[in-house]
């Protein structure tokens, strides 16, 4: 019998290895003996690995959309009639899918608008809406197994684990129809030409309450863009109020003129993109108009294999124009519900005070 291992598997198993660039991160966790400090848990992350590095690696190019946000943008003007120049270093478009205004996550977007942190601002239909019906009724905490055919014979309606009483919808079809009324008579008398950014700019100054998102983007003139706006309890509205009233018209044409004049004007833009569909692809889009973002974060659990524009890794769009080639874009496979709040206390909230430093919030300096 030989006294050595064989030559080839030697060979296979100690292979020597080149040496790793010198700025190589080392992969190293948080030491609880350093006792219970959550902040130093999160900037942890970015040497744990797996998704906690992709969070971490979020972080640091949120920070970098903040840090040129900050730089001051020379206005220009270019003789043309589009007006919207931002003075913003650093344009940020915040998107996110309808499920996560249902969910907490709705505050930590509150907070981002009520105190002008982001500029541009996308969401779908129940995005809207459900900011709303919040103001009008509680949403509750359910479980994923509750039957469907018991909750429906309850008039409960269940969104994952999330429960939203039927009685909800009705409280805001009582809210919305007198200002549908009033929107078709300024259209008809006053000749207002109304888009969904509009309407929402209006249901945001009706609402008069500062919980919703909406209220805050109105006072402080955030544009809210949701190009299939009637795609929820709103169309639902919309299209009992046009048998009473008919004649509203909402059109989409002025808002991606309007949303695109956000991209192209802006001296540099980020994304910040929670979900995907419609809010994913709309703020790409828009940013197409200008060969691409400079800074994007996107955070879902899609997945690339089935071509899904969801699922889309951030390299996709760059072949596509919507990201700049030399960009360093992060996809955080995640739920967002776990990871938004983390990622907000370690950016905007972490630089309120430089981000809301002489800015006027609802009427008051916040300086
Ligand atoms: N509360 C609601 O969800 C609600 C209410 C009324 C109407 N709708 C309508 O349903 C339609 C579809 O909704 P949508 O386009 O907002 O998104 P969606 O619910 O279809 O989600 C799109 C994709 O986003 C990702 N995603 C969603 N939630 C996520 C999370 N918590 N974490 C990580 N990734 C997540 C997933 O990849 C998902 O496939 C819209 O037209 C909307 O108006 C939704």
């Amino acid at each position: 019998m030989a006294d050595h291992a064989p030559s080839v598997a030697l060979a296979a198993v100690l292979k020597p290895s080149c040496d790793l660039p010198e700025d190589t991160l080392k992969i190293r966790g948080y030491d609880f003996n350093q006792g219970v400090d959550l902040q130093a848990v999160l900037k942890s992350y970015i040497t744990t690995g797996f998704q906690a590095s992709s969070l971490g690696l979020a972080i640091e190019e949120i920070n970098l959309m903040i840090e040129k946000r900050l730089e001051p943008a020379e206005e220009e003007d270019d003789g043309t009639e589009d007006v919207h120049h931002s003075k913003s270093g650093c344009t940020i478009f915040l998107g996110y899918t309808s499920n996560l205004i249902s969910s907490g996550i709705r505050e930590s977007i509150r907070y981002l608008v009520e105190h002008k942190m982001v500029d541009v601002v996308v969401t779908t239909a129940g995005g809207i809406e459900e900011d709303f019906i919040k103001c009008l009724g509680n949403t509750y905490l359910g479980d994923f197994n509750m039957s469907g055919k018991e909750l429906r014979m309850r008039g409960i309606n269940r969104l994952g684990n999330l429960l939203v009483p039927n009685d909800n919808y009705c409280k805001f079809e009582d809210w919305v129809t007198p200002i549908l009324d009033q929107m078709v008579l300024e259209q008809t008398t006053e000749g207002t030409h109304w888009t969904p950014s509009k309407m929402i700019h209006r249901l945001g100054k009706e609402i008069n309450n500062p919980d919703s998102v909406y209220y805050w983007a109105y006072k402080n003139n955030i544009p809210v863009f949701s190009p299939a706006l009637t795609d929820g309890s709103l169309g639902d509205m919309i299209y009992f109020h046009s048998y009473k009233s008919p004649g509203l018209v909402l059109d989409i044409v002025e808002d991606i003129r309007r949303i695109n004049s956000h991209s192209v004007f802006a001296k540099r833009t980020g994304m910040i993109i929670l979900g995907g569909g419609v809010v994913k692809h709309h703020i790409c889009n828009a940013n197409l108009m200008r060969n691409g973002a400079d800074h994007a974060v996107f955070v879902n659990t899609g997945q690339e294999f089935d071509g899904s524009d969801s699922g889309a890794r951030p390299d996709e769009a760059k072949s596509w124009g919507k990201i700049k080639m030399d960009a360093k874009p992060v996809k955080v496979y995640a739920d967002v519900s776990l990871v938004f709040p983390l990622i907000v206390a370690q950016t905007f909230a972490l630089h309120a005070d430089k981000l809301t430093a002489g800015k006027v919030t609802a009427g008051k300096k916040t300086d």
